[in-house]
């Protein structure tokens, strides 16, 4: 594990504005048959007082957080399988309109993108360092290299498959430390005209919903349009389009071109006056986040230790890499939470890491419904909510905890 007092991107100063002390990894779910000795590490979130980058203080070793059982599965919902095929179909109408055109996706999971792109016939591949949802997406028909990208990833694809028009990522970019060896790759890899698109929860909805819980491992980057701008400029890159998504909780798609290629959409300096008005970058507005953060687990620990004083049952929904963060942080067991209701097949039957929640099929929720549902999978409210109407039908209810602690 390195341990790191600069910042990753430009070397600047890094001042630390949050620690949440040591951590479980978010995804590596405990199976209790064979309980192995958990990983845990230092959890602490700085911003860097040059570039402007929030970042993790301490990275995990990929290997340990991206492995052949990772339990993600892109594909979970709805909701997001409908935002990926939209995002296939502005590709396919714009910058991948031409036959021959190439897209690059890493971090393509089971293939939830490509899957539109390869019925479409367009060349494509995936770059997914996680055999089991990498077969998961070959299993349908879509190209997947099974490979971490980087620099020497990037090299071995333009070799054999030429130069990409788009190399797009979606919940990934903001999880590699590592980012010179990515812009370097996608240099490497990129058409000269073509566009690097990526997509990450955005800190300005952090900060505004005080959904601290998107603070783990994997998420070691919290960009911003501004650091975002910064660090494209740093690589050679600018940044010439950005666009609100309402998808996990906020974030922002950023298109990246290279320098002088593109004239930025006025969407770009439109987002970086709101960020100065709001104060994203200073130091007051992190404080009153870190204060929120405490306010938010005193809140709801004791909501919760009175459901149970009175004898109320209290089930989680979604065994969510966030809610990782929110139960060791917020010190939520299974004296609290009985059990974890989840779809994720190769999550049902383990614990949570570090809080030992077990987590079961959604079956299990009904069977009897609980007085409480705690959503943790509060990013997908809408689908899950509609899913399971009959459990506000017969008088339970949902408690939410962003964008502030509620019960409906
Ligand atoms: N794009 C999908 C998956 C996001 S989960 C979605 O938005 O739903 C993040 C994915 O990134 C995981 O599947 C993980 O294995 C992958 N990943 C992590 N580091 C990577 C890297 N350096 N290159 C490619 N994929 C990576
Ligand atoms: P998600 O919030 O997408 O991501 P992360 O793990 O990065 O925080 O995870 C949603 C979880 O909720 C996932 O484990 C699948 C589960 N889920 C259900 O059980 N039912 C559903 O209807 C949906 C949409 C998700
Ligand atoms: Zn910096």
């Amino acid at each position: 594990m390195s341990d790191t007092l600069d910042c990753r991107i430009c070397g600047g100063t890094l001042h630390e504005f949050f620690d949440f002390g040591r951590q479980p990894l978010a995804d590596a779910f405990v199976d209790p048959n064979h309980p192995a000795q958990e990983y845990f590490h230092r959890l602490a979130v700085a911003q860097c007082g040059s570039c402007t980058m929030v970042q993790l203080l301490e990275d995990v070793p990929r290997e340990h957080m991206f492995r052949t059982d990772y339990p993600y599965l892109s594909s979970g919902s709805s909701a997001m399988q409908d935002h990926f095929r939209a995002t296939a179909g502005h590709f396919l109408d714009h910058e991948l309109r031409d036959l021959d055109s190439f897209v690059v996706e890493f971090g393509s999971n089971d293939g939830i993108m490509l899957d539109t792109v390869a019925r479409a016939g367009r060349r494509h591949l995936g770059v997914e360092p996680c055999a089991g949802v990498a077969e998961a997406a070959a299993a349908k028909g879509i190209r997947v290299r099974n490979a971490f990208f980087e620099e020497s990833t990037a090299a071995e694809i333009v070799a054999t498959e030429g130069r990409a028009n788009v190399i797009y990522a979606a919940n990934t970019f903001s999880h590699i430390s590592y980012v010179d060896s990515v812009f370097r790759g996608v240099d490497i890899l990129l058409d000269e005209d073509g566009i690097f698109v990526f997509e990450d929860p955005y800190m300005g909805d952090i900060v505004e919903r005080t959904s601290f819980d998107q603070i783990y491992d994997e998420h070691f980057y919290f960009f911003t349009v501004r650091s975002v701008q910064n660090m494209a400029a740093f690589y050679g890159f600018e940044l010439v389009d950005v666009e609100h998504l309402p998808v996990h909780g906020g974030e922002i798609r950023y298109t990246l071109a290279r320098s002088g290629s593109r004239t930025p959409s006025p969407e770009v300096a439109r987002f970086l006056d709101r960020e100065k008005i709001l104060g994203l970058a200073e130091r007051p507005t992190l404080e009153s986040f870190a204060t929120n953060i405490d306010l938010l687990r005193e809140g709801l620990r004791s909501l919760l230790v009175r459901c149970r004083d009175e004898g109320r049952s209290v089930v989680g929904y979604g065994a969510t890499a966030k809610s990782a963060t929110l139960t060791n942080y917020c010190g939520i067991g299974p004296e609290l939470v009985s059990f974890i209701a989840d779809n994720t097949p190769a999550k049902q039957g383990t614990l949570s890491p570090g809080s030992h929640i077990p987590v079961r099929s959604p079956e299990a929720f009904a069977d009897p419904y609980p007085d409480y549902a705690l959503l943790f999978a509060w990013n997908h409210a809408e689908e899950i909510m509609r899913k399971e109407a009959e459990f506000k039908r017969r008088g339970g209810r949902w408690i939410l905890y962003v964008p502030e602690l509620h019960i409906v």
